[in-house]
């Protein structure tokens, strides 16, 4: 595990009941997850020899956070290592304009956006849309840093300007008139299979996530099954598609597992008894779990 936040220890807590050992990347002994496990080995996240170290001998490498580099990433793969996600998956969480490219040619309900590359786009994009808009930087965003709600065109402007000196990347969306914010969580195994867990509803203050209500509340069930069908969809498509029926076959019989059982539950390999299974062999399987926001209408 790359990072030794919160996430990381909470990860580690559930790795243990699935028989598996964490091994953490932490900056400190004093990081949350380090304070936890006896294998940390101390290092930053942008430092390829710490990483390679972290990766050494490992069944799978995943992250606690989303800012590893992807040239590094890359770097590892090229070693053998099984990152999980795959640096060209991670990357859609790292970087909001690839994010929104790529939501909205999977045909997800994405509000208008325009890439930055000179503070006369902004004109450009306000004379297109007539709402208040949104400036964010593309890359470093968290918890709220990098995203101004600008109250007319000429704070846009003036704050994209900011950011754009500072050299970074810059998009601006329209302001999504939002009732309210739900998430959907997913995770997706190597072979396709999906786990949807119940959509909550998130409340932001100052862009910080300060409060989650599950289930969301009052949530009508055929968007709640939507939001989680698209989120599925999506981890779906940025893995590159699903392996078929013959190769999840393959990979049961491979590991002792009468294939026809396994699928008898809901017609489809079922996703919990494959999963426990590989991890009670200690193989590497590991899911994938990525971010994107969309925006849909809720009914009255
Ligand atoms: N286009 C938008 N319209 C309305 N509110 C937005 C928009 N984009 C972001 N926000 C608000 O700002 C918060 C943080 O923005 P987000 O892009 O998710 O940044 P972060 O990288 O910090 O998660 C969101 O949770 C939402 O409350
Ligand atoms: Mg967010």
């Amino acid at each position: 595990m790359v990072g030794g936040g919160q996430l990381a220890r909470m990860t580690h807590q559930a790795a243990i009941a699935l028989g598996q050992t964490l091994r953490v990347l932490a900056a400190s002994k004093d990081d949350p997850a380090a304070q936890v496990t006896p294998d940390v080995v101390i290092g930053a996240h942008t430092d390829l020899d710490a990483l390679r170290r972290a990766a050494e001998g490992v069944d799978a490498l995943t992250f606690d956070h989303e800012h590893v580099p992807t040239e590094l990433l890359e770097k590892l793969v090229a070693d053998g290592v099984n990152v999980a996600p795959p640096p060209s998956a991670l990357i859609h969480a790292q970087d909001k304009l690839v994010m929104r490219r790529r939501l909205e040619a999977l045909g997800a309900p994405v509000p208008r956006f325009a890439e930055v590359v000179d503070v006369a786009d902004i004109d450009a994009f306000a004379a297109r849309v007539d709402t208040d808009i949104v400036v964010k930087t593309v890359r470093g965003g968290y918890d709220g840093r990098g995203v101004t709600l600008a109250r007319d065109v000429a704070e846009a402007r003036d704050v994209a300007g900011r950011y754009l000196a500072d050299g970074a990347a810059v998009l601006v969306e329209e302001k999504v008139a939002m009732r309210r914010e739900l998430a959907a969580l997913v995770a997706r195994s190597p072979f396709g299979q999906g786990a949807a867990w119940p959509v909550v509803q998130t409340v932001q203050r100052d862009g910080i996530c300060v409060e989650v209500i599950a289930p969301a509340p009052r949530l009508d069930a055929e968007l709640a099954s939507a939001a989680g069908q698209l989120a599925l969809r999506s981890t779906q498509c940025l893995a590159g598609g699903a392996p078929g029926t013959r190769e999840v076959r393959a990979e049961c019989k491979k590991q002792g597992m009468d294939a026809h059982r396994s699928s008898s539950v809901g017609g489809s390999l079922a996703f919990q008894p494959l999963y426990s299974l590989s991890a009670a062999r200690g193989r590497r399987y590991t899911s994938l779990l990525l971010r994107g926001d969309v925006a849909c209408k809720e009914g009255r």
